[in-house]
């Protein structure tokens, strides 16, 4: 493909994308249950004036754009007060790779400049841990110790002291992990850390502005936050729960000094001194901007009655879907996130069923189930989905498992020798994504 040779009208442009993302999720509709965290229109329409406002500005410079460095500032105390230690320091980054990235880089550079004893630092992560702890290893040259979670999907603190090794530099827990929603045992996690005098993160990507809101409505939060002694960092998406949109997230250290490990400078480029806290170099200010006006907007009464309706909406999904003969809820989800699954139901079959009537909703494997990330705009489709999710459940009983579709992918990796063969058909697939 080429560049056009001449460039389109402004209504012509507008016009094919709009017919281009004709097919995309109807995210505003309620159907998409991951990757849009829908707070309803008030929420969008802020982050619409914010993108607006900020769109050409770069947080490259904060010289030259200091409403950004008031606005990155800002998010980061405010999060720091929310995550028990107003004291911590920390990076927006653009997402929970980038703060997970960064936290493990973090680790390795800390162990570089204090333990040289340690030549392959080591990482001990939850089987359920999210695979942005794997992708950091691949590219920090960080092993990352698997440790399988135990039947309430939660790691168990004795297989982690068991896999303890003398190249051991962090522990990793979740609150609360993706898959199940469940939160790992942070204090025992963190005083096993403490014991050893190694880094303990948490990973609350998901959690980090929603289980402070939760507690403030007087539900029961298992601890998991800097006011858990040992905790030494923690990552937290302003563009998940914190219903910004995507590119914002945080990276918080218990410390300053910890943080100055995150940094990188270089000062013999001819071009100038360059200095950059995490990975990117020029920065878009429009997430920044974003994510500094929607935790304004809201306030702390705005999180805490978005949470309040979050959770009735939640709990009333978990009842209907327990209620469905052959459903069952896998552990005991600590928040807004969880997955079903079923003995005796073809239950990717139900997923494509679901798909077919307009829901976004995503499998999982390892065993096969659906997972549901619930907004405050499911309330209005709560009713609409359980009756869906009751049909699709009905018409696949005494079904065998789909050949077709998802069920089918899964099943034909299931039957590859090895991980890496399955792992070369999905890199196969990515491979694919640029043809036109
Ligand atoms: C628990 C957890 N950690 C990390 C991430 C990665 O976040 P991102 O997709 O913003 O990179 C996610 C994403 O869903 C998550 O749920």
């Amino acid at each position: 493909m080429k560049l056009p040779t001449n460039g389109l009208s402004k209504d012509e442009v507008v016009a094919r994308m709009e017919a281009h993302r004709r097919t995309d999720a109807d995210w505003r509709g309620g159907k998409t249950f991951s990757l849009i965290y829908n707070a309803g229109a008030d929420v969008t329409e802020v982050l619409d004036e914010a993108a607006r406002m900020f769109l050409h500005t770069n947080a490259l410079s904060f010289s030259a754009f200091p409403s950004l460095r008031r606005f990155e500032a800002e998010i980061l105390a405010i999060s720091a007060d929310l995550f028990g230690a107003p004291d911590a320091a920390g990076s927006l980054t653009s997402g929970g790779t980038e703060s997970i990235c960064m936290a493990v880089k973090t680790a390795r550079d800390l162990a570089r400049a204090e333990r040289p004893s340690v030549t392959r630092p080591q990482m001990i992560v939850p089987a359920t841990i999210h695979p942005a702890f794997h992708k950091a290893a691949h590219y920090f040259d960080v092993q990352a110790v698997v440790v399988p979670v135990g039947p309430d999907f939660r790691v168990p603190p004795e297989a982690v002291r068991a896999a303890l090794t003398d190249d051991t530099v962090m522990i990793v827990g979740s609150a609360p992990c993706f898959p199940f929603g469940v939160i790992d045992p942070i204090p025992e996690l963190a005083a096993i850390a403490a014991e050893r005098g190694i880094l303990m993160h948490v990973d609350a990507c998901v959690g980090g502005y929603f289980l402070p809101f939760l507690e403030r409505l007087g539900e029961a939060v298992p601890p998991w936050d800097f006011r858990v002694p040992g905790v030494t960092s923690i990552s937290a998406d302003v563009h998940k729960y914190g219903f910004a949109s995507k590119g914002a997230s945080v990276v918080l250290y218990r410390s300053r000094e910890l943080r100055r490990k995150q940094f990188f400078a270089y000062v013999d480029w001819p071009g100038g001194l360059y200095a950059s806290p995490a990975m990117a170099g020029s920065r878009g200010g429009a997430p920044i901007a974003g994510a500094w006006a929607v935790l304004n907007f809201l306030g702390e009464r705005g999180f805490v009655e978005l949470a309040r309706r979050t959770m009735a909406t939640t709990r009333r999904i978990l009842d209907g879907v327990r209620a469905i003969p052959g459903l069952s809820v896998m552990g005991a989800p600590s928040m807004s996130i969880f997955a079903f699954t079923s003995q005796t139901l073809d239950i990717y079959g139900i997923g494509e069923l679901l798909e077919g009537g307009g829901w976004r909703i995503d499998r999982q494997q390892l065993p096969p189930s659906l997972h549901l990330m619930v907004s405050p705009a499911h309330e209005a489709v709560a009713g609409k989905f359980l009756e869906d999710l009751a049909a699709a459940a009905r018409s696949v009983e005494g079904r065998p498992p789909a050949n077709e579709g998802m069920a089918a992918m899964y099943g034909m990796l299931a039957t590859l020798p090895d991980r890496s063969a399955v792992s070369r058909v999905v890199l196969d697939f990515l491979d694919s994504f640029d043809r036109i």
